[in-house]
């Protein structure tokens, strides 16, 4: 796991290689899993620098931080909460906000992307970025679907970028990806897509569906609770994006219901409803 420790990465310089430890990490993209990233490298010591567009995004994605903390502290110190509430300021010393990436990386070892699945828009930051960040910095995206090279083409570091892809919740789940092409999504979202078919076909209620797999198959959440937690938003880019590159594969059909939750705003557990209503 990235995180486990601290981070060690080998880079090359010129024609020897050297071993550069990762002690500053700007993470760019304040939604779920940027949050998620941001804590996991702030718990293992690292200082972060947690940058997304405006401070009222910003101040969710720390009260967020601090509710996963909270939850991560109950467990960990159930006998002294009192050493819980110092963990969870030790951590959240490790993390500093800003609403500009260029300002911020000019002493960052490693930085790490998690903003929405659009090239254009990756390729703009990547190339803003480029420019500020030292040589030795390291690039990562935690791209679920766009393949790494077609966006480290918009800098100048091709030999110093790679894909770190995390998994929500990131506290808690302990794989990251950097297998060209990913493993995980190539699996889960096609199997997710094929849960809505058998819905938008009438073959069982999507409740039937979430039951059926928890209880058959051992999952721990159903598709449409997985779609709902993952977010709508993020797999119909995922799915739209390898229905573009691949348009006769089935597995990577566009669904109707999807499309229009979408774009009702319906996006999952975080606007409060998806497939499900959520509190
Ligand atoms: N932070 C910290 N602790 C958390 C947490 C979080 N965000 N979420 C859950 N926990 C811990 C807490 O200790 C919690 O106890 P608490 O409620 O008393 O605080 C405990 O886990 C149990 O949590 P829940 O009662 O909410 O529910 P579960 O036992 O079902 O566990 C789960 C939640 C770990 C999310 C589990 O349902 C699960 O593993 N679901 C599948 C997740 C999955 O498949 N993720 C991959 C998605 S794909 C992806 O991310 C890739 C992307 O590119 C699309």
């Amino acid at each position: 796991m990235a995180f486990a420790t601290r981070l060690h990465v080998r880079t090359l310089s010129s024609s020897s290689a050297r071993q550069a430890a990762i002690k500053h990490i700007t993470v760019i993209g304040g939604g779920l899993m940027g949050s998620g990233i941001a804590q996991v490298a702030a718990s293992t010591g690292h200082s972060v620098v947690l940058v997304d567009q405006t401070e009222e995004i910003l101040k969710k994605s720390i009260k967020g931080i601090e509710d996963s903390l909270k939850r991560v502290a109950k467990k960990k110190f159930a006998d002294k909460p009192q050493d819980g509430t110092a963990y969870i300021q030790k951590i959240m010393e490790n993390i500093s906000t800003s609403t500009d990436a260029a300002a911020v990386v000019h002493s960052t070892d490693l930085v790490l992307e998690a903003i929405v699945e659009n090239m254009e828009l990756k390729h703009e930051l990547f190339r803003r970025v480029d420019k500020f960040a030292p040589e030795h910095t390291i690039f990562a995206s935690n791209t679920s679907s766009l393949p790494i090279t077609e966006i480290a083409n918009s800098t100048t570091r091709q030999d110093r970028f790679g894909g770190l892809h995390f998994f929500n919740p990131v506290p808690l789940m302990k794989l990251v990806e950097d297998t060209p092409g990913f493993l995980v999504n190539r699996l889960l979202v096609p199997y997710m897509m094929e849960a809505v078919r058998l819905y938008e076909r009438g073959d069982g209620s999507k409740e039937d569906i979430d039951v059926a797999m928890k209880l058959g198959a051992g999952y721990p959440m159903g598709p449409f609770e997985l779609l709902d937690y993952v977010g709508l938003d993020t797999s119909k880019f995922i799915i739209d994006g390898w229905h573009k590159a691949d348009p006769d594969n089935p597995l990577f059909s566009p669904s109707p219901l999807l499309n229009k939750l979408v774009e009702e705003g319906k996006l999952g557990k975080k606007t409060g409803e998806g497939f499900y209503k959520h509190k």
